[in-house]
């Protein structure tokens, strides 16, 4: 069952007029909200996200943060499978075809939720391999938009290369990866580059940095240059569904030893008791709050 303008109803039923301004400019955000045994990881985090894309492209948020909740929820417990990925958009509705926002549509907001697919184990444990390219996408990537064709145009290099992932770098800069957040290690010194408008706010990238900080594992939030990214002792790509993964050979060539490395396997088990908890908790925020 998907959830579409505030009903629940089966996907082959679901449907979106053409003239929704997502189907024809891209003019939407959305969310992937990771959720183990039905337990959404992070949830208000990222509603909050939600909130200020919205916010950030001025199209209005139809629900209250407890109404987006409920409808989380009522999600989740739809399906018959326990850890999911609930994916959600909003866009700005449906209007006729001017670039101009209309004065009067009503956001259109469409839920759904699918298995949730981590790293296999053997993927964690061997690590993945990555290409690089250049950044050319737009300079607001904090805004979590649907207008995902730099993403998808990036990241179809690393299919195809049958690499799980693209790192970019901009003007000789890391930023992040097609669909995750990077960090690096050099020397222990775990590194990543601080949030700004040319990468995603990822909500794993926190977690890892609060990891990091609570454990005494030395962190630099800071700018990395693409030779340090080339010469670290580890590669890493953080997202809701690749949680911390290892890369271990970047265009070809490897990283540091060519395996996960030490810093990364601490990183790893810390990230799964952090998960296992959250799921022991079995805590789910208030809906009325
Ligand atoms: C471009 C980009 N950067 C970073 C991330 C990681 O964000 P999160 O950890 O919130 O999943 C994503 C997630 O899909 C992404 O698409």
């Amino acid at each position: 069952m998907v959830f579409l303008n505030g009903r629940m109803l089966p996907i082959a039923e679901a449907s979106v007029p053409v003239l929704d301004r997502g189907f024809i400019f891209g003019d939407g955000v959305y969310e992937l909200i990771p959720v183990y045994s039905r337990v959404p990881f992070r949830l208000d985090e990222h509603l909050a996200r939600l909130e200020r894309s919205l916010a950030a492209v001025s199209i209005r948020n139809p629900y209250s943060r407890a109404q987006w909740r409920a409808h989380v929820y009522a999600v989740v417990d739809a399906q018959p499978f326990d850890d999911q990925g609930v994916y959600f958009q909003v866009t700005r509705g449906v209007a006729k075809r001017d670039h101009a926002f209309p004065r009067d549509a009503q956001p259109t907001v469409f839920m759904m939720s699918n298995p949730l697919v981590n790293p296999p184990r053997a993927q964690v444990e061997s690590g993945a391999s990555a290409v690089s390219a250049e950044d050319y996408r737009w300079q607001r990537c904090d805004i979590k938009s649907i207008s995902l064709i730099g993403n998808v145009l990036l990241r179809q290099l690393s299919a195809e290369a049958g690499a799980a992932e693209t790192i970019l770098f901009r003007a000789g800069k890391l930023t992040e990866a097609s669909a995750s957040n990077v960090f690096i290690v050099s020397r222990g010194v775990i590194a990543a580059p601080p949030k700004s408008s040319l990468i995603l706010p990822g909500i794993t990238y926190d977690v890892v940095a609060e990891l990091a900080r609570a454990n005494a594992m030395p962190l630099e939030l800071r700018e990395v240059g693409e030779a340090e990214v080339r010469a670290a002792d580890e590669l890493w790509v953080t997202s809701s569904s690749k949680e911390v993964l290892a890369i271990v050979s970047l265009d070809g060539r490897p990283v540091g030893e060519g395996r996960p490395g030490p810093v990364f396997r601490r990183m790893y088990g810390l990230y799964q008791e952090f998960k296992q908890n959250v799921m022991r908790a079995g805590k789910r925020e208030a809906v009325s709050a």
